[in-house]
C-alpha cells in the first residue's frame, strides 16, 4: 500500500511539473528596435573589414553567385536587393552566409544593417 501511495505522489509531482513547464510564461517583450543613431558607420571603416574577414574568401573576382565583395558596388547590390541581410541573418528563403561557419555575431549584423539604413556611405 505504501508503494502505491508513493507511486501516486510521484506521478502527481511529475504531472504537475509537466503542467508547470507547459504553462506559457509571461510574454517576452519584443526586441527593441535597432538604434542606429549613436554611431555613424562607413564602408571603409566598418563594412569593408567585415566583408574581407568573412566573405571575400569566396565572393571575390570570381564573382561567386554574382558578387565580388571586395567591390562596394557588389555590397550595395546585395544590400539593395535584400540578399545581404537575408543571408547573414539566416532568414527563410535565403542561403545562409557564411555557408559553413558560425553566423556573424549580432553586433556585426547590426552594424551592417545600420550602415544600410543610414544610406551606405
Ligand atoms: C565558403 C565560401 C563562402 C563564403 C565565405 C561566403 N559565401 Fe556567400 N555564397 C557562397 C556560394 C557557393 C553561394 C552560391 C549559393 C549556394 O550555392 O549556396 C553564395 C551565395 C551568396 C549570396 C547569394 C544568395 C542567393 O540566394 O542568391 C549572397 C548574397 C552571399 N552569398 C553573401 C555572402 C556574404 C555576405 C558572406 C559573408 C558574410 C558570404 N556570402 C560568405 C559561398 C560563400
Amino acid at each position: 500500500m505504501k508503494k502505491i501511495i508513493f507511486t501516486a505522489v510521484a506521478l502527481a509531482v511529475v504531472l504537475l511539473a509537466c503542467k508547470t513547464t507547459k504553462t506559457p510564461t509571461a510574454a517576452t517583450p519584443p526586441p527593441a528596435p535597432l538604434d542606429c543613431s549613436t554611431t555613424a558607420y562607413t564602408y571603409e571603416k566598418d563594412i569593408r573589414p567585415i566583408m574581407e574577414q568573412n566573405c571575400t574568401s569566396c565572393h571575390n573576382e570570381n564573382m561567386k553567385a554574382g558578387y565580388n565583395f571586395y567591390d562596394i558596388a557588389s555590397v550595395k547590390k546585395a544590400a539593395g536587393n535584400g540578399y545581404l541581410l537575408g543571408t547573414i541573418k539566416h532568414q527563410v528563403g535565403y542561403d545562409q552566409m557564411p555557408p559553413n561557419g558560425w553566423p556573424l555575431d549580432l553586433p556585426t549584423i547590426n552594424k551592417i544593417e545600420c550602415w544600410i539604413n543610414t544610406g551606405m556611405k
